[in-house]
């Protein structure tokens, strides 16, 4: 650590002052490529503001900013830290997660979202803990709206909780909500007063001492000798001076720095930061002109057109601020400015520019310098922008005959690029009745299309003067712009065919609107775009008072310091003097490496080894024998590379960017390339398979039970991948120590990672110490796949003989980690006359990617294939695909997911043969306890038919179905559809081995438990101590949880496949009986003792106070039982362009008795949304030729955002579970060690006490019914046009494929029937 930078050492120009959390720091100007997030994270220390995608596109980074806008009046703005330079903030206020409270004094965001259980991994809080902050700041004691605040939520990401909580938290702070917290509003009249303390803008409280920090950490010597310069001119003449000087160099003018996330056209020669120049901030207006200044954040244009639009010739203006507002999101919009989005479209003509788009249609003039001449949006797009400068925006008024309207077509519904985008403008005359004439020229402009297509320039000539009006012509137009709208072939985008039909779609949306009554009452809902209301949530669950701290609804232990930024995480550590490494990844699939070139990587300034495969002092190999098939996989490629995104070597630096950029510059060639493998059709077809010992699965005859069958269905259909998508992407910390090493992994699976460490290092698994405290989430990509990295930090560590920390960037992640496996399915099924299921075949092919690991994901599917339906017949064969991918693994739910939405889709597909409602289908072939299931067990526990009822009533399912039908007849462009998933989830205990370790404290009686279970955001710490405080009957606050460890959780499985809190909860159980025998005869001695004088005369008694237990459950049959859970979905669907809202969903889950309602309420609704997404919204794209991932980062992977979920999403644990207290006393008998007896006794307890713990997975299987209610509406529009086929569906259901299935031909673009 090295003191502050004083303010006397360094003349004004060399530095810039900021103040963060109310302690100012002077900033050289050498720290000209290092962003806020980095500043306050690496140099002060203050790690609660989190860094995830580096681009803008997650919100983890969050801060709230405060400065003096060009007329003195204090803006108070959130944004994005990581996009933001901290030379950026020259006399700012910014204030962080740790600036607004602590655990000990909470500010009233952190309180309501912890009391409203909205964090579980906690990585996302404080981003979303600033967002909110900032709302309230910058709205200043004006009240908010639960809209307002609703829409205010659209960048930030969280990939645990389903947003609903989040979004009921904040609600609160709304006066048309439940508004506990409203008056916090007006309480905080911040921006109006002075600090005290500081000096600078009141904001609503001090801060916290914690907040500040004492010291600031250098930057790395050889980042400041390679700094560019940081110039901040403060007129336009010394701008256009310094343009002249620095003519010829990569220069970046700097107002937002947000275009950074979108284009990195690194590196820079120098950065000039536009902020001082007054001459470009300001709006002025006229009675013929509006004109807006360079400088404007988007946010400010878009409530200056709202403002404006109510003066003469301005009302068009809405239009704009429409479009503009769904321009990425809203941090983004606060610092990024309409000038530099549109000098990135100058520069790269493929940006699909909202702000262009919408000025262009406008006919915005721009004011280009230093000329100061006016061009129009068309020649500012082939004009050369070097060395000149975007000065103003020039907008003209229009009369009211114009009509204008925008489009913006995206993959979910906010903070995504357009796939296409269009805005018009048309000038009428309505005089003649029937008429619609277009009387000027109009503007049809699009987005995204192609990188010259702007205007469709043949069909505005096609219109002018024409009357829309007329059928003929409107079909006319319809096929002129088919034929003019050329969309480039880009396998990162959607299809030619979606972008063109999408064009003539929104055009013809359009001409409906132009038209008006003249258009028929069902085709005319098509106009404009589905409009979401705010959204609702309801939750219903039982707690029993008697049994409380179990089936108490609480917030998560944690979830305060989480709120507050002061739960430390792995990627947290930001020890001075650790080394920082990066893989360089290969970027060609199935070729072989001719050879590495590490020269330029070592020429930088920062870099000091490039680590490859001959350095590895073990074995250069990831898995260990007897585990899973992990054969082989090379940690460090050395003559092939197998997928593009392959580790084949490791930089170390002084810093994580200098690491990541010196991974850039190590050159990879390669020869004997081959075309990439990369689908489980491209494997069929190359004849490409893992070798395994899968065998199928045959019961019954089935190809003759369905040849034989009164109706029978063939077909085939594909399943997507799924990224994990945790936001603490892949992180682990290597310390060599005099013995070996100590680790701190971000691992779901400690045993494996101390083995890959072992293994690369060359030492034995006892020198190495791994450490787990949380992670922020995993999905299951933390259980094997994070060994890669883990072992490349040991190896590194061991190489330097420095401690190493590798937190790998979010496209490394995309591209290295594998994923939920793709499914290719073939089936043939058939039914007797009355529907019952005779025989079900499925050929089943899942991509495992190059590595066999993920054959135990397919092998075992049959467990979950058969969901809770009978069939008398059954052959199933599986397949382990061998394809050019990374290697494949557990995402959330794995296998059940998609074997569950295998069965699903055949059934729906004999419904439909059948002419029968899915849902009867299902109910008539619901399993009976007795049956056999698909993998071997006999079922005993179903309850899934009244379970599918209740869900059914309390859904009023019927009476909606009615409606639905009704509102498919009353609309033709607009469709419903309501489906009902019911699922069983079968609860396997193999290998179920895990430690747990309880020790009470004498001078106190405070206990601490050691678990074997990782922390990942699923709340079971919190359930761990509260079957702790019940078992002990003590308080849950005299409980700690300390952080897992190898030495402590020797041998056990790792955290997932949903069982390990219940087993981790079975041991607590245990440790706790074994405690209190101890504990008892001392107890019975003195019957009224308080806890703490137990403790103290079982201490001076020598009475061992610590238990360990090993759980080692070895029930008679792998199925130990079942959970069940139904959903019902309804959904919209705007069938011209594919976009759909979720209106309703509701979830029944039958969980036993909750042990702690609300954790397990967040990980229904966070399995659900990350259901939702896996059905909707998230495609894994590659390079057909490279095999490199083309969907990573956040600009091109779309999981849900806030406004994503359903609107109303109505979550139910099952109530009446039987009475637990008979079980619990059974509990307690005499023995010391988990016999088996005692653990069946257990499985017991569980079932009736505990057993709601596997609760993140069944719902996210159930979301499957998404898809069947997309295909209903679908399926309405297609029987409209005459097509009454069965579709073959793939999923997810992207908006794309939603528009492609309805297959809407030109002809049906028509004004009546
Ligand atoms: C996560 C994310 C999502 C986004 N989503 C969308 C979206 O959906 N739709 C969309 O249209 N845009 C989107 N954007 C782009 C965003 O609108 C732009 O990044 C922003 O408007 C740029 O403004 P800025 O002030 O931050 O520019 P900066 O990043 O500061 O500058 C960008 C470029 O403009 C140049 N420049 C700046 N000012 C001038 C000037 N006056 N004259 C000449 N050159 C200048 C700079 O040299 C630089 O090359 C997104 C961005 C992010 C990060
Ligand atoms: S880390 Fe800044 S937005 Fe993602
Ligand atoms: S709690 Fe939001 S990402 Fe985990």
């Amino acid at each position: 650590m090295t003191p502050p930078v004083s303010a006397d050492v360094l003349p004004a120009e060399e530095k810039i002052t900021v103040t963060i959390n109310g302690v100012k720091y002077n900033v050289p100007t050498t720290f000209s490529e290092v962003s806020l997030a980095t500043y306050v994270r690496r140099h002060l220390h203050l790690t609660g503001t989190k860094l995830m995608c580096r681009e803008g596109g997650c919100g983890i980074c969050t801060v709230h900013v405060a400065h003096p806008d060009a007329s003195g009046q204090i803006v108070q703005r959130s944004i994005n830290s990581c996009l933001c330079p901290i030379l950026s903030c020259d006399g700012w206020e910014v204030t962080t997660v740790e600036g607004i409270g602590s655990q000990e004094k909470p500010h009233p965001v952190q309180q309501a979202l912890t009391d409203h259980y909205g964090t579980q991994c906690g990585f996302c809080t404080p981003g979303w803990i600033m967002t909110m902050y900032s709302l309230l700041q910058n709205s200043s004691g004006r009240s908010l709206t639960k809209q307002q605040i609703e829409n205010n939520m659209d960048g930030n990401y969280c990939r645990c909780t389903g947003y609903r909580p989040i979004l009921d938290a904040f609600k609160t702070f709304a006066q048309d909500g439940v508004n506990a917290n409203a008056a916090v509003c007006d309480l905080e009249d911040v921006g109006s007063k002075t600090c005290k303390t500081t000096g600078g803008p009141c904001h609503g409280k001090c801060a916290d001492f914690r907040a500040g920090s004492p010291y600031v950490a250098a930057l790395a010597m050889e980042a400041a000798m390679i700094a560019p310069p940081w110039y901040k001119p403060t007129t336009l003449d010394e701008l256009y001076k310094k343009a002249e000087e620095l003519a010829g160099k990569n220069v970046y003018y700097v107002v937002g720095h947000t275009g950074k996330g979108v284009y990195n056209d690194y590196p820079y020669d120098a950065y000039v930061d536009l902020k001082g120049i007054a001459a470009l901030s300001g709006v002025t207006k006229t009675d013929k002109v509006l004109t807006i200044a360079a400088n404007t954040p988007l946010t400010d244009v878009i409530s200056t057109f709202n403002q404006t639009a109510s003066t003469s010739g301005f009302k068009y203006l809405t239009t704009l601020a429409a479009i503009i507002s769904k321009t990425a999101h809203t941090s983004v919009r606060n610092a990024g400015s309409w000038a530099g989005n549109l000098a990135l479209k100058n520069q790269h003509h493929d940006f699909p520019s909202d702000t262009y788009t919408a000025f262009t249609m406008a006919g915005t003039q721009l004011m280009i310098g230093p000329e100061n001449k006016l061009y129009s949006m068309e020649d500012f797009l082939t004009f050369d922008l070097k060395g000149k400068f975007i000065l103003q925006a020039h907008f003209p008024t229009y009369s009211d005959d114009y009509v204008f309207r925008t489009y913006k077509i995206m993959p979910r519904a906010t903070n995504a690029h357009a796939l296409v985008e269009a805005g018009f403008r048309a000038k009428l005359d309505k005089g003649q009745q029937g008429q619609v004439v277009i009387t000027e020229r109009p503007a049809l402009i699009f987005a995204n299309i192609n990188d010259e297509f702007v205007h469709a320039k043949a069909t505005e000539d096609f219109l002018t003067g024409k009357n829309i009006a007329d059928p003929q012509l409107l079909k006319g137009a319809l096929t002129t712009l088919q034929n003019e709208v050329q969309p480039k072939e880009d396998p990162a985008e959607a299809s030619v065919e979606y972008r063109r039909s999408l064009a003539v779609s929104l055009f013809y949306k359009f001409a409906l609107e132009l038209v008006g009554d003249l258009a028929d009452a069902r085709y005319k809902t098509a106009v404009g775009s589905l409009v979401r209301p705010v959204s609702s949530g309801s939750q219903s669950f039982e707690t029993k008072q008697e049994n409380w701290p179990i089936t108490q609804a609480i917030p998560k232990l944690e979830s305060m310091v989480q709120c507050t930024g002061e739960a430390k995480y792995i990627s947290d550590i930001e020890t001075e003097g650790i080394l920082r490494a990066a893989f360089v990844l290969t970027t060609q699939a199935n070729a072989s490496i001719y050879r590495l070139d590490a020269t330029a990587a070592m020429a930088l300034p920062g870099v000091l080894r490039v680590i490859t495969a001959s350095d590895v002092p073990g074995k250069n190999v990831i898995g260990t024998p007897g585990r899973t098939p992990i054969m082989g996989e090379e940690i460090l490629a050395t003559t092939q590379s197998y997928y593009a995104g392959q580790p084949v070597a490791i930089v170390v630096a002084v810093s994580r960017e200098m690491a990541e950029e010196g991974a850039k510059l190590v050159k990879v060639e390669y020869f004997n390339v081959q075309t990439p493998i990369l689908t489980c059709l491209d494997a069929i077809n190359s004849n490409s398979f893992h070798e395994t010992k899968m065998k199928d699965i045959n019961v019954g005859d089935a190809e003759v039970a369905v040849k034989n069958a009164a109706v029978s269905v063939e077909g085939s259909f594909e399943m997507g991948a799924q990224q994990h998508f945790h936001t603490e992407t892949m992180v682990t910390v290597c310390y060599p120590t005099e013995d070996g090493m100590n680790v701190e992994a971000g691992t779901q699976f400690i045993d494996g990672t101390q083995s890959a460490i072992a293994q690369a290092c060359g030492l034995g698994k006892n020198k190495i110490n791994v450490t787990v405290k949380r992670n922020g989430g995993g999905f299951g990509a933390k259980g094997s796949r994070i060994n890669i990295v883990a072992a490349a930090v040991g190896i590194a560590a061991f190489v330097m003989k420095r401690p190493v920390k590798m937190h790998q960037s979010l496209w490394d992640n995309f591209k290295l980690i594998g994923r939920r496996l793709p499914y290719l399915i073939k089936y043939k099924a058939g039914t007797d006359a009355a529907g019952k299921l005779a025989g079900i075949v499925l050929d089943v092919y899942g991509d495992c990617g190059y590595q066999p690991s993920a054959s135990v994901i397919v092998n075992g599917l049959p467990n979950w294939i058969d969901n809770i339906y009978f069939s008398p017949a059954w052959k199933v064969r599986l397949h382990a695909c061998k394809t050019n991918t990374p290697p494949n693994t557990h995402c959330r739910a794995p296998g059940s997911t998609e074997g569950i939405y295998m069965t699903e889709y055949v059934l729906q597909h004999l419904a439909y043969a059948s002419g029968k409602n899915p849902v009867d289908l299902k109910r008539q072939n619901f399993l009976k306890n007795g049956d056999n299931l698909l993998e071997g067990a006999t079922i005993k526990d179903c309850n899934i038919g009244p379970l599918t009822e209740q869900l059914m009533s309390s859904a009023s399912y019927n009476d909606r179905a009615v409606a639905v039908d009704q509102f498919n007849k009353d609309n033709r462009w607009r469709k419903r559809g309501i489906s009902v998933v019911p699922m069983r989830f079968a609860v396997h205990w193999r290998n179920g081995n895990y430690n747990c370790l309880v020790a009470i404290f004498h001078e106190g009686g405070t206990i601490a438990v050691t678990h074997g279970g990782i922390e990942l955001g699923q709340g079971i710490n919190t359930k761990v101590v509260q079957v702790i405080a019940y078992e002990l009957g003590v308080e849950m606050s005299r409980i700690q949880v300390q952080p897992t460890m190898a030495i402590t959780n020797a041998n056990a499985r790792g955290t997932y496949g949903s069982i390990s809190t219940e087993l981790v909860c079975l041991s607590a159980i245990e440790c706790c009986r074994q405690l209190n025998d101890r504990l008892k005869p001392v107890k019975d001695a003195n019957p009224n003792v308080k806890w703490e004088d137990l403790i103290e005369t079982c201490y001076k008694q020598g009475i061992d106070l610590s238990a360990r237990t090993w759980t080692n459950p070895k029930p008679e049959e792998p199925l130990v039982y079942n959970t069940y859970c139904a959903m019902c979905t309804e959904v919209e669907v705007d069938i011209l362009t594919g976009e759909s809202h979720v209106l309703r969903l509701d979830c029944l889950y039958d969980c036993g008795e909750s042990i702690s309602p609300y954790i397990d309420i967040g990980q229904v609704e966070g399995g659900t949304i990350m259901g939702l997404g896996y059905y909707m919204t998230e495609e894994v794209r590659f390079h057909p030729k490279t095999g490199q991932n083309l969907t990573f980062g956040t600009w091109k992977y779309k999981p849900p955002f806030a406004k994503d979920i359903p609107i109303d999403f109505r979550v139910a644990l099952l109530k009446n579970a039987p009475n637990p207290s008979g079980v619990l006393r059974s509990k307690r008998n005499d023995s010391f060690h988990l016999t088996l007896m005692y653990i069946v006794e257990l499985v017991v307890v569980f079932q009736y006490v505990v057993a709601p713990l596997v609760m993140q997975e069944p719902p996210l299987c159930a979301t499957a019914s998404v898809v069947f209610a997309l295909r209903q509406a679908i399926q309405a529009s297609r029987t409209e046009a005459g097509k009454n086929d069965w579709f073959p569906n793939d999923v997810p259901m992207t908006v794309e494929r939603v528009q492609q299935y309805a297959q809407t031909q030109l002809a049906d673009l028509v004004y009546k029937p």
